[in-house]
C-alpha cells in the first residue's frame, strides 16, 4: 500500500501546517489552490503549536485522523525526532530536519521537501542548471543544512558564514565543499544562495560586489521583501530570485507525497505575486 491508497475517514482528508508563529503562513492558500486545480477533496489548516508543545500537538492531530502535516519554524528538528520512519532524503539531510509528515494508520513518516523545492525552482522555473556550477552558500544554519544535499552535481560549493566553525562543519559533510568568512570572498560565482536570516532584519552582509557578475544567479531563500542581498546583487547586474518559487515547489512536492498528483505550480506562484499575500 502506498501513502496515496489510504482511505479518507469521512470523505474529506484533513491536512495542516504546524508552526509558531503561524498566522502569516501561505501554505493553506497554496495547498487549497493545488487541491482545487487537481480536484482533490481535502482541507488544509494552520495550527499554532506552543513552543514546548509540538509533540503533543502532532499526536493530537494524528489521533484526530489528519492525513498529513507540514512543519515549519521552529519545529523542523523536533519533527525529525518524533517520526516512526524517515525518507532517505530526510535521513541524509545533515540537518536532521523534517518539513512533511505523512500519517499512515497512525504511523508517522517524515520527509523533507525543501531541497527538492529549491532545486526544482532553480532548474525548472529559472532555467538554471546546477550541474558543474561553482556555488556559494551564504549562511550555515538550518536553512543551509536543509538544502545542501539537493545541490549534487555542482562543481564546488563554498560555504561562507559569520560563525566560521559552523561553515567548516557543514562543508566537511560534502566531498566538494569548502568554508570561509564573508570577508574573504572575492571572485564571482555562478550561483549564490543566501541562506542567512539577515534579510529578516534588513541587515546587509559584509560581502564584496566582486562575487556577482552578469552571469550570476543570486537566489535569496527569503520571500516577500527585497533583501539587502538582492539589492546588492541587482546593482551588480546579477539575475535575482527570491524564495517564493522554492516555497511553492516544496509545497507541491509535499502535495505529491500526500495525494500522488503533481500540481502545476506556475499559476499558484503567479497568483501569490499578483495579490501580494
Ligand atoms: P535558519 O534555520 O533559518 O538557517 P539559523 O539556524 O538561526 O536559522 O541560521 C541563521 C543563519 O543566518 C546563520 O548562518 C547565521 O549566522 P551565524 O551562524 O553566524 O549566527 C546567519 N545570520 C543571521 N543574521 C545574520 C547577520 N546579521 N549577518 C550575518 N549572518 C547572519
Amino acid at each position: 500500500m502506498t501513502y496515496h491508497d489510504v482511505e479518507p475517514l469521512n470523505g474529506v482528508d484533513r491536512y495542516a501546517v504546524v508552526g509558531n508563529p503561524i498566522a502569516h503562513s501561505k501554505s493553506p492558500f497554496i495547498h487549497e489552490a493545488f487541491a482545487q486545480q487537481t480536484g482533490q477533496a481535502m482541507t488544509y489548516e494552520r495550527v499554532l503549536a506552543p513552543v514546548d508543545g509540538f509533540d503533543a500537538t502532532v499526536k493530537a492531530l494524528i489521533k484526530q485522523g489528519y492525513k498529513g502535516l507540514n512543519v515549519t519554524v521552529p519545529f523542523k528538528f523536533e519533527a525529525y525526532k518524533i517520526c516512526d520512519s524517515l525518507s532517505a532524503r530526510a535521513q541524509s539531510s545533515g540537518a536532521g530536519a523534517v518539513n512533511t509528515l505523512i500519517n499512515t494508520n497512525g504511523k508517522v513518516h517524515g520527509d523533507n521537501t525543501d531541497g527538492a523545492g529549491l532545486r526544482r525552482d532553480i532548474e525548472q522555473n529559472l532555467g538554471f542548471s546546477i550541474e558543474n556550477k561553482d556555488i556559494l552558500i551564504l549562511g550555515a544554519g538550518g536553512a543551509a543544512h536543509g538544502v545542501l544535499n539537493s545541490l549534487v552535481g555542482a562543481k564546488q560549493i563554498t560555504i561562507a558564514n559569520r560563525n566560521l566553525d559552523k561553515a567548516l562543519q557543514l562543508a566537511t559533510s560534502i566531498s566538494n565543499g569548502s568554508a570561509c568568512p564573508f570577508e574573504s570572498l572575492e571572485r564571482p560565482y555562478d550561483l549564490i544562495i543566501n541562506a542567512t536570516s539577515a534579510g529578516l532584519t534588513d541587515s546587509a552582509l559584509p560581502i564584496s560586489d566582486a562575487i556577482f557578475s552578469k552571469n550570476t544567479l543570486a537566489y535569496d531563500m527569503m520571500y516577500g521583501r527585497e533583501t539587502p542581498f538582492m539589492a546588492q546583487a541587482r546593482r551588480n547586474g546579477a539575475q535575482v530570485a527570491d524564495g517564493l518559487g522554492m516555497l511553492v515547489e516544496q509545497a507541491a512536492e509535499a502535495f505529491y507525497l500526500w495525494r500522488g498528483v503533481h500540481p502545476d505550480t506556475q499559476p499558484v506562484m503567479d497568483k501569490i505575486r499578483a495579490i501580494a499575500i
